[in-house]
């Protein structure tokens, strides 16, 4: 173990590139280490309520349950990105006259081929050449987006990274011209201020003066809409939070009942954020053979999953500063229910 309590070989996407000699992705080493679900279980579960992050919920099926939420009626969140960048991608294009696109999370790119789409004209009429680098941990996700992308966009070369973003982002690969970071889907909620301001500060350090971030968030608005969308009729979301059972007892060789456990989620209007819990409906101690420990949990007992955190532009810009960025220009939704923004070095 690190000081930190992190394994010093983290679970780290480098292990699965080299897994898969046919694939052309290239690996992004992490620039710093990134706690293993196992360090994560042994410091969060001592705190009350338990605690864990987000992204442990995104396993196959965890990932699957998430395609489902994109689509749920509820969800206004994804649909609503995919409408702005339809409106505006010509728009953010010019904004940005990118001769590369990074995406961070790029998982299947599906939105990001709405502004491929006007970045590949905008490079065709200057007869530029144009790059998209979608990094993700996933590397089966890159290939089937980096195939379909190569199909559509013959102009585009894409060259998929493995990498996670969370680990620093100093081991890019040297850039060709003016890039345009993307990072969608409000993953920046997902943060504490602390962690994006990180996030943005790792992003901050490779822009350049003629850089742009595209950033995609969602916005404060009234409870009702925001709670309705994590706790959606047909119990996709309560699925997807509760699928985190099944990852704790596979990945440590655990044996909690998933049936023990209920999805909660309410929306926080101090802080701004949906707080996602599991909370335990009845008395059990579940025991992680890979952790040689037992956590016994009473009724009411919760372990707090996820924040999916709403700006506005005023509290998205208390994150910007410390990193050093500033908007340029905001895309906003009917009603203001969802954002787009456009980003740069505040000393551009
Ligand atoms: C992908 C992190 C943006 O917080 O809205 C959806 C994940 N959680 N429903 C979000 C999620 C529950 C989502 N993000």
């Amino acid at each position: 173990m690190t000081p930190d309590g992190s394994t010093a070989a983290p679970t780290h996407p480098t292990a699965s590139a080299r897994t898969h000699p046919n694939s052309a992705v290239r690996d992004v080493p992490p620039t710093r280490v990134v706690p293993s679900l196992r360090a994560e279980v042994e410091t969060g579960f001592a705190k009350r309520p338990r605690e864990l992050s987000p992204k442990h919920l995104y396993d196959a099926r965890g990932a699957e349950l998430f395609e489902q939420i994109c689509a749920l009626p509820e969800y206004y969140l994804t649909r609503t990105e995919t409408a702005l960048l339809h409106a505006h991608a010509t728009a953010i294009i010019e904004a940005a006259r990118p001769a590369e696109i990074v995406e961070l999370g790029a998982g299947s790119a599906r939105k990001t081929e709405i502004l491929l789409a006007a970045a590949a004209d905008h490079a065709a009429r200057n007869q530029a050449p144009l790059t998209f680098w979608p990094m993700d941990v996933c590397v089966s996700a890159l290939d089937e987006a980096a195939q379909r992308l190569r199909e559509r966009f013959p102009r585009i070369a894409v060259k998929p990274l493995a990498g996670d973003h969370t680990a620093g982002l100093s081991h890019l690969p040297a850039r060709s011209g003016a890039r345009l970071f993307v990072f969608l889907g409000s993953t920046l909620g997902n943060f504490e201020p602390a962690g994006a301001q990180r996030l943005l500060g790792d992003i901050a350090r490779q822009m350049g003066p003629d850089d742009r971030l595209l950033l995609g968030v969602d916005t404060v608005k009234d409870t009702a809409t925001l709670e309705a969308a994590y706790n959606d009729a047909a119990g996709v979301t309560a699925a997807f939070n509760e699928n985190l059972i099944n990852v704790l007892n596979r990945e440590l060789d655990g044996d909690l009942d998933i049936a023990g456990f209920r999805h909660r989620a309410v929306y926080n209007p101090e802080l701004q954020r949906i707080e996602s819990y599991l909370d335990a409906t009845r008395a059990q101690t579940g025991t992680f053979a890979a952790l040689d420990a037992s956590h016994a949990f009473a009724p009411g007992d919760s372990i707090f999953t996820e924040i999916s955190r709403k700006f506005t532009p005023d509290s998205l810009d208390a994150d910007l500063a410390p990193a050093g960025l500033v908007r340029t220009a905001d895309f906003l939704a009917d009603g203001n229910r969802y954002a787009l923004h456009v980003i740069a070095r505040a000393d551009a």
